[in-house]
């Protein structure tokens, strides 16, 4: 029995499809040299920011292998981010603490798997290795206002 010449076609273009899709559910899981695991939450009183770490966000040794850093997204700026880079270590596990006073913001690093939702309450908490150094952008994608297309950041991975 043949089949006939377009049908092959259209087999291998949707064989080819269903590749694709695998292809890029591994890629986005897997990501650009960046393995993220143990992401939890912990609650805070968004109100009361000032009274917590996240009074003066930025980032600090626990171990000698082990840099936490305290994001705060808020409208329309992250900080640190926007003003001044996020800091971070290569090759050392990286744990982000993300929390917002105002409203529910993105905490995306473009051209990796960190995609995590900032809601008012709660601290995103993830931890990270970064292979090695490297700049990427940071957004917001998650509506938050007149300015959400402007909330921009920067993410510095030092040697
Ligand atoms: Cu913050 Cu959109």
């Amino acid at each position: 029995m043949d089949i006939h010449r377009y049908e092959k076609i259209w087999i291998a273009i949707s064989l080819l499809f269903i590749v694709g899709l695998i292809a890029s559910v591994v890629y986005g899981v897997i990501g650009l040299g960046v393995t993220t695991t143990g992401n939890s939450h912990e609650t805070i009183n968004s109100n009361d920011l000032s009274n917590t770490e996240f009074a003066d966000p930025g980032g600090r040794w626990v171990e000698s292998d082990h840099y936490v850093v305290d994001v705060v997204t808020r409208q329309f700026l992250f900080q640190p981010g926007t003003q001044t880079p996020i800091m971070v270590p290569a090759n050392t596990t990286v744990t982000f603490r993300v929390a917002s006073p105002d409203v529910v913001h993105g905490f995306e690093v473009v051209g990796t798997n960190i995609n995590v939702i900032v809601v008012p309450g709660q601290v995103n908490r993830f931890s990270t290795t970064f292979d090695q150094p490297n700049t990427y952008g940071i957004v917001c994608n998650e509506y938050c206002g007149a300015g959400h297309q402007n909330m921009q950041g920067q993410l510095v991975v030092v040697p």
